[in-house]
């Protein structure tokens, strides 16, 4: 499940309910699509081939065609980390640093789980992400994202336009005070 860690003082959030109302002030779209049965021989899988990871989203293509008709979607793809991917550090270090983009970062994680952070007006905050949650994080919010302990994601990614997807870095820490 899905929680939203903040500074001890203010508490976790788990209450899915609860995460859609906090983010949604803070612009975020947040929500739970259950994972389909026969996405499971795929997600359970730690390495999959090119043609195993189209199969995989074909399971799940009616988000797909509801975020295309609804928000002008164009394209999707599978990002599939383990600890065996060569460079994953690397990968990951692109943007565990505070940065936005100038268009929407949009995720739906299939299996594993990781850490979204966010950077709010006044407190940092993380989103701890599982299999079934669906991200949607607008243009210019300062965010980070990283894997937790098991190293271990699938996550589907749309895009309207491959050429707003690139970090821009802010100096900002990812440091969350009295955490
Ligand atoms: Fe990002």
């Amino acid at each position: 499940m899905a929680k939203i860690i903040r500074k001890k003082s203010l508490g976790e959030i788990t209450d899915v309910q609860e995460i859609q109302t906090f983010l949604r002030d803070f612009n975020v779209t947040f929500d739970h699509w259950s994972i389909p049965s026969e996405a499971r021989v795929y997600t359970e899988k730690q390495v999959l081939t090119d043609s195993e990871k189209e199969s995989l989203l074909q399971t799940v293509e009616n988000r797909f065609v509801y975020l295309k008709e609804t928000m002008g979607y164009k394209t999707r793809d599978l990002v599939v980390l383990h600890p065996e991917v060569p460079g994953i550090d690397d990968m990951l270090a692109k943007f565990d640093k505070v940065h936005y983009h100038t268009d929407f970062e949009v995720r739906y994680i299939i299996d594993g789980s990781g850490i979204f952070g966010f950077v709010g007006e006044n407190e940092k905050f993380l989103l701890h992400v599982e299999a079934s949650d669906f991200i949607s994080v607008p243009k210019n919010i300062k965010h980070w994202f990283t894997l937790d302990e098991k190293k271990r994601i699938k996550a589907v990614r749309y895009f309207t336009d491959m050429a707003g997807w690139v970090p821009n870095y802010v100096d900002e820490t990812t440091e969350i005070e009295d955490r």
